[in-house]
């Protein structure tokens, strides 16, 4: 092989395939396909502080990218069709708050927030990934499903390099106005599409394999290698110093994959000498992945994963008309595509999956905030996967743990301000089909007659 090539994780398959092929998955079996790289080739910084530094493009854009300054580690496309809109500019941060309420130490705990990415969400890292593959191989049309974040970046990358048109699959109805905005804003061919993300999903897949329109989503493996640089800008804030645990939400699965790639290529070049453990969390209303990893035992084993289960799980879904259906719209999915990968970072990263309640998301997200970080509600799932962790004595009290924070606070607005103001009643029945009875940490607004009297006397109180 050259220097990197695409090749399917099946290992009976192990077919590799050019780098300039589109392939969404492996013609020969079906399987999902990898990005892997010959490192003998390519000259590694053997130092992890020298990782980091690599030329980005410059031309038009005029940003630093997060992700192409990691552009060693993730070397598929030649300097001069690397697409960027200045993503990877994210923090990781204390937080006492959401800390104490994981019951984690605040010394050992730490929020990777990607929703400063320029389109608000961790997307942006994979897409400038994908997007520069569409760029090498000269797509014109780039077409995505979503839950309105993978949209809200490709819509964003098409418009701002100019270079391709943006399609864009949505579930009707299932899309955050923030995340619709966007996509609206920046110009992109919006499909609302009659069925829910899955049935978006199913469709993108189709019409693009029809035609040859360009896929952006995660199934797409140079998507993921543009997501691997989070966990690269993680270890940087903690020095290179590997945390014990990863925490992350679950929808299609292609972050955590990508972290797991990341963590193991970083390992296998001697950078770093431990891996952390992965939690990957769903939302109770779609727990595909926690269910068929804890209930129906699938395992990745070795490569050989039993479809059987997988087939038989998604059968007793459609026989029993069972939809996705949670307030983390953004993780809405029942048929995440990385699946198989997502069983390979558990196993390599003796990884565990589980899966929240919609409550327990909007609670983390509320204390999470109270840390100055604002976040939209699949994100918090993180912070709510890490407590239920720690109370079931799985995480421990001063293990060094990450949780990522995907998204920003203003993709969903409403839920949040429901959250804060509205009463119980109001509540339950804007949001009780999702489980959610209360706003234990809400922020109730207060409500003043025009007058600086009463309004003085409003804040006396309140301050105490
Ligand atoms: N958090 C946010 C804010 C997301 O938008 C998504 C996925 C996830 C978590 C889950 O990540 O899919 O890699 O497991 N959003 C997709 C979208 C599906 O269309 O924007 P994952």
């Amino acid at each position: 092989m050259s220097h990197a090539c695409q090749k399917c994780i099946h290992p009976d398959c192990a077919a590799e395939y050019d780098l300039y092929q589109v392939l969404p998955k492996c013609p020969a079996c079906g399987n999902l396909l990898d990005i892997i790289y010959d490192w003998d080739q390519l000259r590694i910084p053997s130092h992890p502080m020298m990782l980091g530094r690599a030329a980005w493009p410059s031309g038009g854009m005029g940003a630093i990218s997060g992700v192409w300054r990691f552009g060693d580690l993730l070397p598929f496309a030649p300097l001069e069709k690397r697409v960027s809109i200045g993503e990877g500019h994210t923090q990781l941060r204390v937080s006492p708050n959401a800390a104490a309420y994981a019951g984690i130490k605040k010394e050992t705990f730490r929020l990777q927030y990607e929703g400063l990415n320029p389109s608000g969400s961790f997307k942006d890292n994979g897409m400038a990934g994908a997007f520069s593959h569409a760029n090498m191989v000269g797509a014109k049309v780039a077409a995505c499903a979503s839950t309105g974040n993978t949209s809200a970046s490709l819509a964003a990358f098409a418009s701002a390099s100019g270079l391709m048109r943006a399609i864009i699959f949505i579930g009707d109805g299932k899309i955050s106005y923030g995340k619709l905005s966007q996509a609206l804003d920046y110009g992109a061919v919006t499909l609302l599409v009659q069925g829910d993300f899955d049935d978006a999903m199913a469709r993108v897949q189709e019409v693009s394999a029809r035609e040859g329109i360009y896929l952006v989503n995660s199934v797409n493996p140079f998507r993921l290698e543009g997501q691997k640089t989070t966990m690269f800008r993680v270890l940087e804030g903690l020095n290179w110093q590997v945390p014990d645990w990863v925490v992350c939400p679950g929808g299609n699965l292609g972050n955590s994959s990508a972290f797991a790639k990341a963590l193991y290529e970083l390992y296998d070049l001697g950078i770093i000498t431990k891996l952390p453990r992965i939690a990957i969390v769903n939302s109770s209303g779609a727990p595909t992945f926690s269910r068929l990893v804890n209930d129906h035992g699938l395992k990745w084993n070795g490569g050989r994963v039993d479809d059987s289960i997988i087939d038989s799980y998604y059968a007793k879904l459609d026989a029993d008309n069972v939809k996705a259906s949670t307030i983390a719209s953004a993780i809405e999915i029942n048929r995440p595509v990385n699946l198989k990968k997502a069983l390979r970072a558990i196993d390599r990263l003796n990884g565990v999956a589980l899966d929240v309640s919609d409550q327990a998301i909007l609670d983390a997200k509320a204390n999470i905030a109270r840390d100055g970080l604002g976040c939209e509600p699949a994100s918090a799932a993180s912070v709510a996967g890490a407590k239920q962790l720690v109370e079931k004595g799985v995480i421990d009290r001063d293990a060094t743990v990450v949780c990522i924070l995907t998204g920003h606070q203003l993709k969903d607005p409403h839920a949040t301000v429901a959250y804060h103001s509205f009463s119980e009643e109001d509540l339950a029945k804007e949001y009780g089909r999702f489980g959610i009875a209360t706003s234990k940490y809400g922020n109730r607004p207060i409500s003043v007659a025009n007058s600086a009297d009463d309004i003085v006397a409003k804040i006396r109180q309140t301050l105490g």
